[in-house]
Protein backbone atom coordinates (compact mmCIF):
# COMPACT_ATOMS: atom_id res chain seq x y z
CA UNK A 1 0.00 0.00 0.00
CA UNK A 2 2.05 2.78 -1.05
CA UNK A 3 -0.05 5.44 0.67
CA UNK A 4 0.53 3.87 4.04
CA UNK A 5 4.10 3.98 3.17
CA UNK A 6 4.07 7.67 2.81
CA UNK A 7 4.34 8.26 6.39
CA UNK A 8 7.56 8.03 6.69
CA UNK A 9 8.72 11.26 5.29
CA UNK A 10 6.22 13.65 7.63
CA UNK A 11 8.88 13.51 10.02
CA UNK A 12 10.93 15.82 7.89
CA UNK A 13 8.69 18.23 9.26
CA UNK A 14 8.53 19.11 12.71
CA UNK A 15 12.03 18.22 13.81
CA UNK A 16 14.06 19.83 11.41
CA UNK A 17 16.54 22.46 13.40
CA UNK A 18 14.89 23.10 16.63
CA UNK A 19 16.59 20.71 18.74
CA UNK A 20 19.88 23.45 19.73
CA UNK A 21 16.93 26.33 20.63
CA UNK A 22 14.39 23.98 22.54
CA UNK A 23 13.17 26.66 23.96
CA UNK A 24 12.51 28.84 21.29
CA UNK A 25 10.14 26.54 18.80
CA UNK A 26 8.43 29.46 16.56
CA UNK A 27 4.62 29.31 16.56
CA UNK A 28 4.82 27.98 12.96
CA UNK A 29 7.13 25.57 13.56
CA UNK A 30 4.84 24.26 15.86
CA UNK A 31 1.41 24.56 13.79
CA UNK A 32 3.29 22.34 11.15
CA UNK A 33 4.39 19.85 13.77
CA UNK A 34 0.55 20.09 14.89
CA UNK A 35 -0.79 20.10 11.15
CA UNK A 36 1.67 16.86 10.47
CA UNK A 37 0.58 14.75 13.46
CA UNK A 38 -2.70 15.51 12.23
CA UNK A 39 -2.23 14.53 8.94
CA UNK A 40 -0.68 11.25 9.95
CA UNK A 41 -3.62 10.60 11.83
CA UNK A 42 -6.05 10.72 8.98
CA UNK A 43 -3.86 8.75 6.86
CA UNK A 44 -3.33 5.81 9.39
CA UNK A 45 -7.28 6.13 9.77
CA UNK A 46 -7.74 6.61 6.02
CA UNK A 47 -5.15 3.63 5.06
CA UNK A 48 -7.36 1.66 7.77
CA UNK A 49 -10.52 2.30 6.41
CA UNK A 50 -9.24 1.40 2.93
CA UNK A 51 -7.55 -1.47 4.28
CA UNK A 52 -10.96 -2.82 5.83
CA UNK A 53 -13.04 -2.21 2.36
CA UNK A 54 -10.23 -4.66 0.45
CA UNK A 55 -10.20 -7.23 3.18
CA UNK A 56 -14.28 -7.12 2.82
CA UNK A 57 -14.02 -7.27 -0.77
CA UNK A 58 -11.37 -10.41 -0.49
CA UNK A 59 -13.07 -12.13 2.07
CA UNK A 60 -16.20 -11.97 -0.06
CA UNK A 61 -14.69 -13.18 -2.97
CA UNK A 62 -12.86 -15.97 -0.80
CA UNK A 63 -16.88 -16.96 0.02
CA UNK A 64 -17.57 -17.12 -3.22
CA UNK A 65 -15.29 -19.46 -4.38
CA UNK A 66 -15.08 -21.79 -1.57
CA UNK A 67 -18.57 -22.04 -0.44
CA UNK A 68 -18.00 -24.57 2.49
CA UNK A 69 -15.47 -22.12 4.11
CA UNK A 70 -18.59 -19.55 4.78
CA UNK A 71 -19.98 -20.81 7.93
CA UNK A 72 -16.72 -20.86 9.51
CA UNK A 73 -15.81 -17.41 8.38
CA UNK A 74 -18.43 -15.68 8.88
CA UNK A 75 -19.09 -16.09 12.58
CA UNK A 76 -15.79 -14.85 14.05
CA UNK A 77 -14.01 -12.40 11.27
CA UNK A 78 -16.27 -9.31 10.91
CA UNK A 79 -13.24 -7.46 11.44
CA UNK A 80 -12.04 -4.50 13.59
CA UNK A 81 -11.15 -2.73 10.35
CA UNK A 82 -14.81 -2.48 9.70
CA UNK A 83 -15.20 -0.97 12.92
CA UNK A 84 -12.28 1.35 12.29
CA UNK A 85 -14.26 2.18 8.80
CA UNK A 86 -17.94 2.88 11.10
CA UNK A 87 -15.95 4.55 14.02
CA UNK A 88 -14.66 7.21 11.19
CA UNK A 89 -18.39 6.97 8.98
CA UNK A 90 -19.76 8.34 12.90
CA UNK A 91 -17.74 11.07 13.55
CA UNK A 92 -17.19 12.30 10.04
CA UNK A 93 -20.55 12.40 8.83
CA UNK A 94 -22.32 15.96 9.18
CA UNK A 95 -25.65 15.76 10.59
CA UNK A 96 -28.84 18.48 10.88
CA UNK A 97 -28.82 21.27 13.57
CA UNK A 98 -31.72 22.12 15.31
CA UNK A 99 -33.04 25.56 15.55
CA UNK A 100 -36.02 26.01 18.04
CA UNK A 101 -37.96 27.75 20.48
CA UNK A 102 -37.95 27.00 24.48
CA UNK A 103 -39.55 29.47 26.11
CA UNK A 104 -41.30 33.01 25.10
CA UNK A 105 -42.66 35.54 28.04
CA UNK A 106 -44.09 38.80 27.92
CA UNK A 107 -42.32 41.66 29.41
CA UNK A 108 -44.76 44.38 28.86
CA UNK A 109 -47.97 45.45 26.90
CA UNK A 110 -50.17 47.81 26.36
CA UNK A 111 -53.35 46.99 23.71
CA UNK A 112 -56.08 48.90 22.72
CA UNK A 113 -59.18 48.08 20.68
CA UNK A 114 -60.06 51.62 20.04
CA UNK A 115 -60.17 52.61 16.13
CA UNK A 116 -57.56 52.49 15.25
CA UNK A 117 -56.84 49.54 17.39
CA UNK A 118 -52.98 49.03 18.63
CA UNK A 119 -50.76 46.80 20.63
CA UNK A 120 -47.21 47.45 21.99
CA UNK A 121 -45.41 44.30 23.37
CA UNK A 122 -42.47 43.17 24.26
CA UNK A 123 -41.55 39.73 24.65
CA UNK A 124 -38.38 37.87 26.30
CA UNK A 125 -37.60 34.58 24.16
CA UNK A 126 -35.03 31.92 24.86
CA UNK A 127 -33.64 29.57 21.90
CA UNK A 128 -31.98 27.01 21.14
CA UNK A 129 -29.29 25.68 18.81
CA UNK A 130 -28.30 21.61 19.18
CA UNK A 131 -25.76 20.51 17.32
CA UNK A 132 -25.30 16.87 17.52
CA UNK A 133 -22.33 17.24 14.84
CA UNK A 134 -18.88 15.52 16.42
CA UNK A 135 -17.36 19.63 15.63
CA UNK A 136 -18.48 23.15 16.22
CA UNK A 137 -21.35 24.88 14.27
CA UNK A 138 -20.58 28.72 13.81
CA UNK A 139 -23.77 31.09 13.14
CA UNK A 140 -24.15 34.15 11.45
CA UNK A 141 -26.29 36.83 12.51
CA UNK A 142 -29.56 35.74 12.14
CA UNK A 143 -33.07 37.46 12.35
CA UNK A 144 -36.08 36.04 14.10
CA UNK A 145 -39.48 37.59 12.45
CA UNK A 146 -42.90 38.00 14.10
CA UNK A 147 -45.82 38.05 11.78
CA UNK A 148 -49.41 39.10 12.67
CA UNK A 149 -52.13 37.35 10.41
CA UNK A 150 -50.77 34.32 9.11
CA UNK A 151 -52.37 32.09 11.82
CA UNK A 152 -55.35 32.54 13.94
CA UNK A 153 -58.56 33.85 13.70
CA UNK A 154 -58.46 35.93 10.36
CA UNK A 155 -55.81 34.12 9.02
CA UNK A 156 -54.26 35.09 5.26
CA UNK A 157 -50.82 36.73 4.92
CA UNK A 158 -48.76 37.93 7.71
CA UNK A 159 -47.80 41.47 8.34
CA UNK A 160 -44.38 41.88 10.01
CA UNK A 161 -44.92 43.22 13.89
CA UNK A 162 -41.01 43.11 14.58
CA UNK A 163 -37.91 41.43 14.45
CA UNK A 164 -35.31 39.84 17.36
CA UNK A 165 -32.10 39.76 15.99
CA UNK A 166 -29.79 37.26 17.39
CA UNK A 167 -25.82 37.77 17.26
CA UNK A 168 -23.11 35.15 15.60
CA UNK A 169 -21.92 32.71 17.59
CA UNK A 170 -21.09 29.62 17.74
CA UNK A 171 -22.59 25.92 19.52
CA UNK A 172 -20.19 23.50 20.46
CA UNK A 173 -19.43 19.78 19.19
CA UNK A 174 -22.53 17.61 20.75
CA UNK A 175 -24.03 20.70 22.59
CA UNK A 176 -27.23 22.62 22.88
CA UNK A 177 -26.35 26.48 22.97
CA UNK A 178 -29.46 28.74 24.40
CA UNK A 179 -29.46 32.10 24.13
CA UNK A 180 -32.05 34.90 25.32
CA UNK A 181 -33.44 37.66 22.59
CA UNK A 182 -35.58 40.10 23.44
CA UNK A 183 -38.25 41.62 21.18
CA UNK A 184 -40.57 44.75 20.62
CA UNK A 185 -43.74 44.32 18.58
CA UNK A 186 -45.98 47.19 17.71
CA UNK A 187 -49.52 47.11 14.85
CA UNK A 188 -47.78 49.98 12.73
CA UNK A 189 -47.44 47.79 9.43
CA UNK A 190 -51.44 45.73 10.36
CA UNK A 191 -53.92 47.37 7.59
CA UNK A 192 -57.11 49.22 9.04
CA UNK A 193 -59.18 46.72 7.47
CA UNK A 194 -57.86 43.30 9.30
CA UNK A 195 -59.72 41.75 12.16
CA UNK A 196 -57.16 43.10 14.93
CA UNK A 197 -59.95 44.90 16.82
CA UNK A 198 -61.74 42.11 17.00
CA UNK A 199 -58.81 40.05 17.98
CA UNK A 200 -57.99 42.22 21.02
CA UNK A 201 -61.68 42.40 22.06
CA UNK A 202 -61.55 38.57 22.25
CA UNK A 203 -58.16 39.04 24.38
CA UNK A 204 -56.45 36.20 21.97
CA UNK A 205 -53.80 37.94 19.91
CA UNK A 206 -52.70 35.27 17.48
CA UNK A 207 -48.76 35.53 16.13
CA UNK A 208 -46.31 33.68 13.97
CA UNK A 209 -42.54 34.05 14.22
CA UNK A 210 -39.80 32.52 11.78
CA UNK A 211 -36.35 32.35 10.90
CA UNK A 212 -33.44 31.06 9.52
CA UNK A 213 -30.01 29.85 10.80
CA UNK A 214 -27.04 29.79 8.51
CA UNK A 215 -23.58 28.78 9.49
CA UNK A 216 -20.51 26.37 9.14
CA UNK A 217 -20.21 23.18 10.90
CA UNK A 218 -16.40 22.69 11.34
CA UNK A 219 -15.17 19.10 11.88
CA UNK A 220 -11.60 18.82 12.76
CA UNK A 221 -10.09 22.18 11.42
CA UNK A 222 -10.32 20.12 7.84
CA UNK A 223 -13.69 19.81 6.94
CA UNK A 224 -16.61 22.42 6.23
CA UNK A 225 -19.76 22.59 5.63
CA UNK A 226 -22.91 24.78 5.37
CA UNK A 227 -25.56 24.49 7.49
CA UNK A 228 -28.86 25.98 8.23
CA UNK A 229 -31.84 25.67 10.84
CA UNK A 230 -35.33 27.24 10.19
CA UNK A 231 -37.92 27.74 13.18
CA UNK A 232 -41.42 28.15 12.38
CA UNK A 233 -43.72 28.84 15.29
CA UNK A 234 -47.42 29.75 15.62
CA UNK A 235 -48.78 31.22 19.08
CA UNK A 236 -51.26 33.36 21.04
CA UNK A 237 -50.68 35.89 23.55
CA UNK A 238 -53.23 36.06 26.29
CA UNK A 239 -54.04 39.67 26.45
CA UNK A 240 -55.78 39.23 29.88
CA UNK A 241 -52.86 37.23 32.24
CA UNK A 242 -50.01 38.71 29.92
CA UNK A 243 -49.43 35.32 28.97
CA UNK A 244 -47.94 33.56 25.63
CA UNK A 245 -49.76 30.46 25.24
CA UNK A 246 -50.40 27.44 22.79
CA UNK A 247 -47.12 27.61 21.02
CA UNK A 248 -47.17 25.08 18.85
CA UNK A 249 -43.37 24.59 16.44
CA UNK A 250 -42.95 22.68 13.27
C1 LIG B 1 -23.82 41.21 13.41
O1 LIG B 1 -24.48 41.99 14.38
C2 LIG B 1 -23.65 42.89 15.10
C3 LIG B 1 -24.48 43.61 16.13
O2 LIG B 1 -25.67 42.99 16.43
C4 LIG B 1 -23.02 43.88 14.12
O3 LIG B 1 -22.16 44.76 14.83
C5 LIG B 1 -22.26 43.14 13.05
O4 LIG B 1 -21.78 44.04 12.08
C6 LIG B 1 -23.16 42.12 12.38
N1 LIG B 1 -22.37 41.32 11.46
C7 LIG B 1 -22.75 41.09 10.20
C8 LIG B 1 -21.84 40.24 9.39
O5 LIG B 1 -23.78 41.53 9.76
C1 LIG C 1 -56.84 53.87 9.32
O1 LIG C 1 -57.71 54.48 10.24
C2 LIG C 1 -57.23 55.65 10.84
C3 LIG C 1 -58.25 56.14 11.83
O2 LIG C 1 -59.52 55.71 11.52
C4 LIG C 1 -56.94 56.70 9.77
O3 LIG C 1 -56.40 57.86 10.36
C5 LIG C 1 -55.96 56.13 8.76
O4 LIG C 1 -55.77 57.04 7.71
C6 LIG C 1 -56.46 54.84 8.22
N1 LIG C 1 -55.46 54.26 7.37
C7 LIG C 1 -55.75 53.72 6.22
C8 LIG C 1 -54.61 53.16 5.45
O5 LIG C 1 -56.89 53.65 5.80
C1 LIG D 1 -57.61 45.50 3.09
O1 LIG D 1 -57.36 46.59 2.21
C2 LIG D 1 -56.43 46.33 1.20
C3 LIG D 1 -56.24 47.60 0.41
O2 LIG D 1 -56.07 48.69 1.25
C4 LIG D 1 -56.89 45.17 0.34
O3 LIG D 1 -55.90 44.89 -0.64
C5 LIG D 1 -57.14 43.95 1.18
O4 LIG D 1 -57.70 42.91 0.41
C6 LIG D 1 -58.11 44.29 2.31
N1 LIG D 1 -58.24 43.13 3.18
C7 LIG D 1 -59.41 42.72 3.69
C8 LIG D 1 -59.38 41.53 4.60
O5 LIG D 1 -60.45 43.27 3.42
Amino acid sequence: MPLCRYSGKLTLLGTGRSSSTSTSISQSQWLMMHVSMMVLGYAALLCGSLLSVAVHSAKKHFMVGQRYYITSYTAKDTGGFELLFGGLWLVMRIRNLKFRLLSISVEDLKVAATNPPYFNIKLNAQVAVKNTNFGHFKFENTTISFDYGAAGAGAGVGVGVGDAFLDKGRSKARSTKKMNVAVELNSNNIPNNSSLQSEIESGFLALTCHSKLSGKVQLMKLIKKKKSAEMRCAMVVNLVTRAVQDIKCQ
